[in-house]
């Protein structure tokens, strides 16, 4: 696994004309096909194939996992859908002979629950149902934070709070590890939240505060911006070996 830790943000796309060429005929595509599904439908209808098609981010998982302090006992996983980042902790945990923490996940997915529930009968593991913007996360209980592949559907307006609430959740001296899509550019920013603004426009079932499915991917350094903001000391970029995708490690 090759993974290096940066202060500056590294190139996120080794060729940025097709990336925005392929990003604007996608969303060409999916304004055709229509309105944006809400997100825990979105989830439900894919559950079948689920982790066989998150496959193609594996070292995501295994990057992350790996950034989990050894001497981690109580961990938060935040969107944790069916639960792979914590597959490839389990898998670390017993390479290395050491226990597996007890988690608490957060998600808004049922169906995706219940398969991390039935991988990981033996494990201490609570999944609080719901939206992580607004499930109590507790103060000072975690010694560390993961999210993989979940926040990217959110402003950084919305993510503001949402991190400081991580930050309070975590001990001193916890870590955030927040493993996500990011953009490669600003007309990607903008590219993606132009396609969240028309396709969320269309699904007339939507309340104001619902949430859907369109990726919106920022710039890693305003996402570290914002995780400063809330309170955390240091943020670094790690990258993870899949194109777009990063690992931000947040430090309280
Ligand atoms: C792409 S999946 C990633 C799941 C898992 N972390 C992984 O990488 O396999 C995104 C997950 O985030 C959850 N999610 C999205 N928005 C959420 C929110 N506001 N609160 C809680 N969970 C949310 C979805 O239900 C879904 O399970």
């Amino acid at each position: 696994m090759i993974t290096k830790n940066y202060h500056e943000l590294p190139p996120l796309r080794s060729d940025m004309e097709k990336h925005l060429a392929d990003t604007r005929a996608y969303i060409t595509q999916m304004c055709e096909r229509g309105a944006a599904e809400e997100m825990s439908e979105f989830f439900t209808r894919r559950e079948d194939g689920y982790d066989e098609h998150m496959m193609q981010f594996a070292p995501c998982y295994d990057v992350t996992a790996s950034h989990i302090p050894a001497d981690c006992k109580n961990l938060l996983d935040l969107g944790c859908g069916t639960g792979l980042e914590l597959d490839a902790l389990d898998r670390i945990c017993k390479r290395e002979n050491r226990p597996f923490p007890r988690v608490v996940g957060v998600d808004m997915t049922q169906a995706l629950v219940d398969q991390l529930y039935a991988k990981h009968p033996d494990k201490d593991i609570t999944v609080k149902m719901g939206s992580y913007f607004e499930v109590p996360l507790g103060t000072e209980m975690f010694d560390c934070a993961v999210s993989v592949e979940s926040i990217h559907h959110f402003s950084l307006d919305e993510k503001l709070p949402l991190f400081r609430r991580v930050y309070d959740a975590l001990k001193n001296g916890g870590i955030f590890l927040q493993c996500d899509y990011f953009a490669a550019c600003e007309e990607e920013v903008e590219m993606c939240e132009e396609h969240w603004r028309i396709r969320r426009a269309m699904n007339h079932d939507i309340g104001e505060d619902g949430f859907v499915h369109v990726d919106r991917p920022k710039m890693a350094y305003d996402e570290a911006a914002v995780l400063k903001e809330a309170g955390f000391s240091e943020v670094l970029y790690c990258t993870v070996g899949v194109e777009g995708t990063l690992l931000l490690i947040a430090k309280k």
